[in-house]
């Protein structure tokens, strides 16, 4: 019999303690034995809970539990969850995590910490939600030189763009509808800024390289200038918009971005819609593989935290490896990214945009836009455009293409 405490009782950890009761014979099954919630720690008490008695409010009996194999965290934020995490591993025990800000900010040196004290630190639920997406990476693709993984990390922003698109209604509108309907939070700055879909990309891509990637590397822009016309050019297009989240090791670097993108429609990518989550995995040798799925959600956040749980179990005394060392990995930067752009600029600016970025761009049209000339632009280096962009006495508007 295996013993586990969840850390916060919150929307995840209830999601975990769900998992581990309705699905305890699957569980039991899948780890090699039972596995029995011993403790939840949480500020709060809650009285008629089923589990009730097994809440604590002091971390120190948890961690001075012998009988403690595993601790999931799922408060989020980085303090106290960064020291609780600590505490824990350099006892031996194991942890498993859904915290994506505690990741991407101190995931490698959690990783060495679990290594050097023989337990394993596993963050499944932390990029993709139920999408068994890290596991898979880090066992499965391990012999694989992964080259690019480019997914729609961030389901709240996918809900809007996907309902401004189908239903061509603006932007603030379907935000104040998604927080109406609780999709997005009061506050949606971490969702639509992009800030969210970068921590995710920043654990993505220390796993790819196997060092870390500081999120504050990242170049992240989110959805807030996205407006209703974009989405009529794009369809004209044959594309969709998309933020998503990127990292690519080619000829030119390693590069990072967190950004909107105009994607053709016979990318996969292109057609993954509402709140739901995908990523593309590109090995050398198996080529492309995509995962779809629930990114965010009680349930399925949970079901990732429990695959860690059982994965620890079974490997119980073991250090399970994770490829992320916190040796510092260096991005190049993004001004030598290579790609086209979208752009729209006030119709009375169509010669100056010509001389300035040539006369082959390809010029895009939509019904029912008006008073502007909008076109795709050739092959150009992030710096180059910028510069060009500069040049312009006026640009409303630009999205990269992928
Ligand atoms: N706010 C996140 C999203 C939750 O919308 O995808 C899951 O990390």
């Amino acid at each position: 019999m295996a013993k586990v405490a969840v850390l916060g009782y919150g929307t995840v950890g209830s999601g975990v303690v769900e998992v581990l009761d309705t699905n305890a014979a699957e569980v039991a099954e899948s780890a090699g034995e039972k596995i029995e919630l011993k403790y939840i720690l949480d500020l709060r008490d809650f009285p008629g809970d089923k589990h009730e008695t097994q809440v604590v409010h002091d971390i120190n009996i948890i961690l001075d539990d012998p009988e403690i194999d595993v601790i999931c965290e799922t408060m989020g934020g980085i303090e106290p969850a960064f020291s609780f995490e600590k505490s824990a591993l350099e006892r031996g025990k194991s942890v498993c995590t859904s915290n994506k800000e505690l990741v991407a900010a101190h995931g490698p040196e959690l990783v060495e910490l679990a290594k050097k004290n023989g337990a394993s630190y596993l963050f499944e639920a932390s990029v993709g939600g139920g999408i068994p997406l890290l596991r898979t990476i880090n066992d499965s693709m391990k012999h694989e030189k992964i080259d690019s993984i480019t997914g729609i990390l961030n389901g709240t922003t996918n809900y809007i763009l996907t309902k401004m698109d189908k239903e061509g209604a603006g932007y603030e509108t379907v935000l104040k509808a998604a927080q109406e309907k609780g999709y997005a939070e009061k506050n949606p700055e971490a969702d639509v800024e992009g800030y969210d879909a970068c921590r995710k990309i920043a654990i993505l891509s220390s796993l790819m390289s196997g060092m870390h990637v500081n999120y504050e590397d990242i170049y992240t822009e989110g959805i807030s200038k996205i407006n209703i016309d974009d989405f009529e050019y794009a369809r004209n297009m044959n594309m969709a918009i998309k933020l998503l989240g990127m990292c690519k090791r080619n000829q030119n670097g390693f590069f990072s971005i967190v950004a909107p993108f105009l994607i053709p429609l016979e990318n996969p990518l292109a057609n993954v819609n509402g709140v739901f989550n995908a990523i593309n995995v590109h090995g050398n040798m198996v080529g492309d593989v995509m995962f779809y799925g629930r990114g965010a959600g009680k349930n399925a956040t949970a079901s990732a935290v429990v695959a860690d749980v059982i994965d620890i179990i079974k490997h119980k005394g073991k250090h399970i490896d994770v490829n992320m060392k916190a040796e510092k990995a260096v991005l190049s930067p993004k001004d030598n990214a290579v790609r086209m752009f979208f752009v729209r600029v006030p119709e009375d600016l169509k010669e100056q945009a010509l001389e300035i970025f040539g006369s082959n761009i390809e010029e895009v049209t939509a019904e029912g836009v008006h008073g502007e000339f909008a076109f795709v632009t050739n092959n150009l280096s992030e710096k180059d455009f910028e510069e060009k962009v500069w040049k312009m006495d006026s640009v409303k508007g630009y999205i990269r293409l992928y």
